[in-house]
């Protein structure tokens, strides 16, 4: 007699289980996928086709509940006693929603296994390469608006003391360098609780690209005039974690709270530049990145105890083996980087979340 309310319980019963069993096989994928840097790609394969075909008996099973639910006749779902027959699937869109998803999130996890390893920098920079030429008007376009923007000039006290004027690095070697430090941080594991900084950071626009990337990002400027206009851009930007900082960076005694730090040849005086990078070598933590792009640096990078890491990034505090297996072990990162982005929870989470912590993600 009730064989309506009997049937649409052993199906939500079978539903519930093989969701149960969906959240197992995520729990023991991502395991799996965390113990190891060598994925066992056999396990982690089986493991995929596994979420696969219990998907597949959600679906079948999801359509049945829904085909009974539309065939049950009112009445003859009055004649069954309490509890009531359910008349709509619990969490349906959101099954089918993950359900949808999935095959994008096996696609995910596929790319990063086997592990492989992918360059840090574009291995060209001929003048005829047709990305090289296109950044090249991008960078144009940049500066031409970084001039617009910053329209003060240099305060006399900054230049007395041997500072440059607000001249912008070119912006999408900028890009290039951060992305591969980005890289390098998820190789050290920190890449979540990062932190920024430009020592002379002129009008700022470094400090808002560096925060797609960082946590927290700062910006240090002797160039009173110089600071005010980078806080009214990051201001402007609503940046979430920022700061600038007006002072000078040859005194500036933090520098241990950062794990890059960012210099683009902030002093014309060679002695007052030699200062600067010795206060930024010396008070650095081991291993922190520092980014800066110019010849001088080069130079000296081994007295002051830095080793490349390619581009114009350095290990600060480090010899070259230690910067070549950091190196190597970021190139086996992805290329991804965690951009904020606002979707619902997902029983396939804990795969996301791994996944930005190799350097891939869905959406980039
Ligand atoms: C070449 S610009 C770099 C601008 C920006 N960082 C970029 O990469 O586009 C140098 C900046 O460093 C600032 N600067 C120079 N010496 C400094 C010091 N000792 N402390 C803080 N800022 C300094 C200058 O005022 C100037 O804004």
């Amino acid at each position: 007699m009730c064989s309506d309310r009997r049937k649409s319980t052993k199906l939500h019963d079978l539903l519930a289980s093989k969701l149960l069993q969906a959240e197992n096989l995520v729990a023991a994928l991502v395991k799996n996928l965390e113990s190891n840097h060598l994925f066992n790609v056999t396990q982690i394969h089986n493991s995929l086709d596994a979420i696969t075909s219990n998907n597949h008996q959600i679906s079948i099973t999801m359509q049945q509940i829904s085909t009974m639910l539309l065939n049950v006749e009112p009445k003859k779902a009055d004649t069954c006693p309490t509890p009531e027959l359910p008349t709509a699937l619990p969490k349906h869109f959101e099954i089918r929603n993950w359900l949808l998803a999935w095959p994008q999130i096996d696609e995910l996890v596929r790319t990063q296994v086997p592990a492989t390893k992918r360059a840090l920098f574009r291995d060209t920079k001929a003048a005829n390469d047709i990305t090289v030429s296109q950044l090249s008007a991008y960078d144009s376009a940049f500066d031409y608006l970084r001039g617009k923007f910053n329209t003060e000039s240099q305060d006399c006290k900054a230049k007395e003391h041997g500072c440059f004027a607000d001249i912008s690095f070119p912006n999408s070697v900028f890009l290039e360098n951060i992305h591969a430090a980005y890289r390098i941080l998820l190789a050290q594991g920190v890449a979540s609780q990062s932190q920024f900084i430009d020592v002379g950071c002129g009008s700022g626009l470094k400090v808002m690209q560096a925060s797609l990337f960082f946590n927290r990002v700062v910006g240090l400027e002797y160039d009173l005039g110089y600071a005010n206009i980078a806080r009214e851009l990051l201001e402007q930007v609503h940046i979430a974690n920022w700061d600038v900082i007006h002072g000078d960076g040859i005194t500036f005694d933090t520098y241990r709270d950062f794990n890059l730090v960012y210099f683009y040849r902030p002093m014309r005086d060679p002695a007052m530049l030699n200062k600067l990078e010795n206060q930024i070598a010396n008070t650095v933590e081991p291993e922190t990145i520092l980014f800066a792009p110019y010849e001088q640096f080069y130079f000296r990078h081994k007295e002051l105890n830095c080793a490349p890491l390619g581009g114009s990034l350095y290990l600060a505090k480090s010899n070259q083996s230690q910067a070549d297996s950091l190196r190597t072990k970021a190139e086996y990162t992805g290329t991804f980087f965690n951009k904020p982005r606002n979707t619902p929870p997902s029983i396939w989470d804990p795969i996301i979340k791994f996944s930005h912590k190799n350097g891939f993600g869905l959406d980039n």
